[in-house]
């Protein structure tokens, strides 16, 4: 059984963690989306929130489960729940310098390794943040989440 772990805070999920998600459950058997909450960050949505659209949009993949992450090290939960892997997504050369560190931080905690995927060419200029600025000043961004999402988002 080999179990990966998708972290983020997803605050909300859109289409190009759906991508990552669905390509990491090919690979795995079974993937956890870990929706984590920093304290010091204020999100658009609650953790309850983020989790339920998380379900409500790859909760359907064959072995994708969403769960809180709470506070804590990653390397733990990872750790807790059996997973040895942790799969995240790459946009850029950007995101690679920032991850590595953490990867190998990761690794050295508890030896839970980073898988990367090449983010798909239709998504690496997606981020949370920048698709609820674009969305909140009238831009129209309904391609690049998922239909329970956009729901939300128009409430
Ligand atoms: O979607 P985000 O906000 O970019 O997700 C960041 C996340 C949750 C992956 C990252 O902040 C994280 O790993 N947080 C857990 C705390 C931790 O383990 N910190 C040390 C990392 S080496």
């Amino acid at each position: 059984m080999r179990r990966a772990v998708c972290p983020g805070s997803f605050d909300p999920i859109h289409n190009g963690h759906v991508e990552i998600i669905a390509r990491a459950a090919s690979l795995f058997d079974e993937v956890i989306v870990a929706v984590s909450t920093n304290y010091s960050k204020k999100y658009r949505f609650s953790e309850d929130e983020r989790v339920a659209m998380v379900e409500e949009t790859v909760g359907g993949l064959r072995g994708v489960s969403a769960i809180p992450m709470d506070q804590g090290l990653l390397a733990d939960f990872c750790k807790e729940h059996g997973a040895e892997a942790i799969v995240k997504g790459l946009r850029s050369t950007v995101d690679y310098a920032y991850e590595i560190p953490m990867a190998t931080m990761n690794r050295h905690l508890t030896g839970v390794e980073t898988v990367f995927l090449q983010a798909d060419s239709r998504y690496t200029h997606l981020s949370s943040s920048l698709l609820k600025e674009v969305q909140s000043l009238g831009g129209d961004v309904a391609e690049y989440f998922p239909r329970a999402v956009m729901k939300r988002l128009l409430r």
